[in-house]
């Protein structure tokens, strides 16, 4: 039996702009990310600044627009002053978060040098656990000031005349969390950043700030937790993070492959509690979201390595790496497409995290970099999402899982880009056995031809990438996509038809018709 869905969307229906930013990542002073990730200084791909140069190649083509920097959990006991300067008299510390050491070679100078290479926007995470508003005003004045004071000339001293002109900054990171070096309770933390939020914009009153929201929205304290934070200094923020990881819970495959409904509903209630601070305090402006963590883990397949504890305080251990699976690259997909449908409220997102933890990138030490599964629906959204995002209606048949109840089979966003004349359909079938039909009426758009369809399917969805079998999971052409014959080529209104194998993801990219 097959499957019918159908999308139903109009080019002056739209939610909003593309937003660059949605395509970010993390890099994270965690396991292998950093050490052994991106920097490596003994590999034979290493450049003169240590970093590894295929991975950088890989990082462009995946398409990231901006990286957050330096935790997550580390940066809650991190001080950033043993990260800069010479490389020697650098303090080797413990890392409290991860049970590691930290040798401090790679820092903040270096990360930007890492960032300008790789293209990408740089987003700063200061310490709220340990520290407080001096150190965030100190390495604010480190980064972004001219020279003529000390720490803007320390960083001259260290090569780097120019400000790094960081915009994004996140006020500490997961400050709910129990498990969060210097926890606190809601109005405390909401206070802290605040006050810290007003010092930074003394020097600098066009950052954009993120204070922290909830880690993931199973919280017990969510989302009282982002309206105490929000009521302690609501102006004094642009955005509010939100993260989340997926995963398939044993024998509840059904439910994994619905994720994406988990995260629109996390992102609709935290602008709602946005929205309800905003009304309570008459407030004008509008705080969006920061979605700076957000992945999907594997459960069972390859050896993620295991997180050092008792007297063992390795440097860069091996763990949480996750090897995903064609199913993960469809989940990740239909995450995208969940960000990209709450363009209105997501100003910014980082798939955490960009290397070995929980990568799309792997790397050996020493050796070879590849694409994980989930590096090829990031790539291609981020290289082709452009213009506007429309409004879409999707008619879809449902289906019954454990975690949401029912599921819409389809789920799809679909951009339009009037300049360039390119209409994005991105789609997920989440149907495990069934061939799930999608038809899109195109009235409206003009002319349009099909001038690329690539899907993500294997028959075994744990089919996994690696070091020996790059590209086992890779796109493949999306056969038998059709616009209605009788209409294609003139101003009247097309139909795109497609069929999508069980469990897949697809990208069909059409063109204004010359
Ligand atoms: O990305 C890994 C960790 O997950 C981060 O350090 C933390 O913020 C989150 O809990």
């Amino acid at each position: 039996m097959t499957l019918n869905g159908t999308l139903h969307l109009h080019p002056a229906h739209r939610v909003g702009p593309v937003r660059r930013r949605t395509f970010g990542s993390f890099v994270e002073h965690m396991a292998r990310c950093v050490y052994t990730g991106i920097y490596e200084p003994d590999h034979p791909s290493a450049d003169e600044h240590g970093l590894r140069t295929d991975v950088l190649e890989l990082t462009r083509a995946l398409g990231v627009s901006s990286v957050r920097y330096p935790g997550g959990n580390f940066v809650s006991g991190y001080r950033w002053e043993d990260g800069v300067g010479p490389v020697g008299r650098r303090p080797r510390r413990p890392d409290l978060a991860w049970h590691s050491t930290e040798t401090n070679a790679f820092g903040l100078d270096e990360f930007m040098i890492w960032a300008r290479k790789a293209g990408v926007e740089p987003m700063y995470a200061v310490n709220l656990g340990t520290r407080g508003v001096q150190e965030a005003l100190d390495v604010l004045e480190y980064a972004n000031a001219p020279v003529g004071t000390a720490l803007a000339d320390q960083r001259a001293a260290n090569g780097h005349p120019d400000p790094h002109g960081i915009r994004m900054w996140c006020l500490g990171n997961e400050m709910d969390g129990p498990w969060q070096i210097g926890h606190r309770p809601a109005a405390e933390y909401g206070q802290l950043a605040a006050e810290t939020a007003r010092a930074m914009r003394r020097a600098h009153p066009d950052l954009e700030l993120v204070a922290c929201g909830s880690s993931h929205s199973s919280m017990p304290t969510f989302p009282a937790w982002e309206q105490a934070v929000l009521e302690a200094g609501y102006e004094a923020f642009d955005m509010v993070s939100a993260h989340v990881y997926y995963r398939e819970e044993e024998g509840d495959q059904a439910s994994y492959l619905a994720s994406a409904d988990d995260m629109d509903a996390y992102i609709v209630d935290v602008a709602a509690t946005c929205d309800h601070v905003r009304a309570l305090g008459g407030h004008d402006k509008r705080i969006m979201i920061s979605f700076d963590e957000w992945n999907v883990t594997t459960n069972g397949h390859g050896d993620p390595g295991t997180e050092p504890s008792g007297e063992d305080w390795p440097v860069a251990p091996r763990f949480a790496e996750s090897t995903y699976t064609a199913q993960d690259a469809v989940v990740v997909g239909s995450l995208l497409i969940s960000l990209l449908r709450h363009t209105d409220r997501v100003a910014s997102a980082s798939q955490a995290q960009l290397v070995n933890v929980l990568g799309p990138i792997r790397t050996s030490p020493d050796g070879p970099a590849w694409r994980q599964t989930i590096f090829h629906p990031f790539a291609l959204t981020s290289r082709h999402a452009a213009g506007q995002v429309l409004r879409t209606q999707v008619d879809s048949p449902t289906y019954e899982n454990p975690r949401f109840g029912r599921s819409k089979v389809l789920d799809s966003v679909v951009t339009w880009d009037e300049e360039a004349g390119q209409l994005v359909v991105f789609a997920v079938s989440r149907s495990r056995t069934e061939p799930l039909a999608l038809s899109v009426p195109l009235a409206g758009f003009g002319p349009l031809e099909v001038t690329e369809a690539v899907m993500l399917h294997e028959d075994d969805p744990y089919t996994v990438n690696t070091a020996e079998d790059p590209d086992r999971v890779v796109p493949r052409p999306l056969e038998g996509v059709h616009l209605a014959a009788d209409d294609a080529g003139t101003d009247g209104p097309a139909t795109l038809t497609a069929t999508l194998p069980p469990i897949s993801w697809a990208m069909i990219r059409l063109h204004t018709a010359s």
